[in-house]
């Protein structure tokens, strides 16, 4: 891995088609034929967000490699009036370019969003996962929670991992 050619970035306006399309690879990935449902929940997301006036994706998050975006991931942040005394992330959309698998690209996406996600405030973060990646994730202190009978657990045979901060 050479780490000196990854460079992570907020996401802008110029990067979003490629972002689009990264998530139109992840979409074809989870769900096994391409429906574009991230691209529209996004732009459903957006048009809330127009709505409400403040951004709802609050960290979109790109990482280069050798000048070029090869990954994509994001962090939002809930508050604690939903979840008690404590607030927590949610890592998600976590896609790299095929071709630049392996370089450490999606490793340096999870570590910059829980520096984020610590920096927040957030009591722990929590991402769903294919088992396959478990431990990947435990690698960043992710640990399994539950046993997976959650909605979207049971829906997309994914599983919840968590980290918790504090
Ligand atoms: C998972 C993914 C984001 C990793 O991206 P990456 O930039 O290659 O990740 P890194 O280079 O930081 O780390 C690579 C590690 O990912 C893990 N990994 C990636 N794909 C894996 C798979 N299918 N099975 C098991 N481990 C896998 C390995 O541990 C690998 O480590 P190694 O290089 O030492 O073998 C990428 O493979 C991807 O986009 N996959 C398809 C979409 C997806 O599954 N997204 C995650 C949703 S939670």
């Amino acid at each position: 891995m050479g780490l000196e050619n990854l460079k992570i970035k907020y996401a802008t306006t110029e990067d979003m088609p490629i972002v689009r399309t990264l998530w139109d690879k992840l979409d074809l990935h989870i769900y096994g034929k391409p429906q574009k449902i991230i691209s529209y929940a996004v732009e459903a997301i957006s048009n809330l967000e127009r709505l409400v006036g403040k951004p709802v994706y609050e960290h979109i998050k790109v990482c280069e490699l050798n000048g070029a975006v090869a990954g994509v991931a994001c962090l939002i942040t809930l508050p604690e009036r939903l979840f008690g005394s404590k607030s927590k992330g949610y890592i998600f959309h976590v896609y790299t370019e095929e071709a630049c698998r392996g370089e450490g690209v999606a490793s340096v996406l999870i570590e910059d969003l829980v520096r984020v996600a610590t920096g927040a405030g957030c009591h722990s973060v929590f991402l769903y996962c294919r088992p396959e990646l478990i431990p990947f994730y435990r690698r960043f202190s992710f640990e399994v929670e539950g046993d997976g009978d959650d909605l979207y657990s049971l829906s997309q045979d994914m599983y919840k991992m968590v980290l918790q901060l504090k």
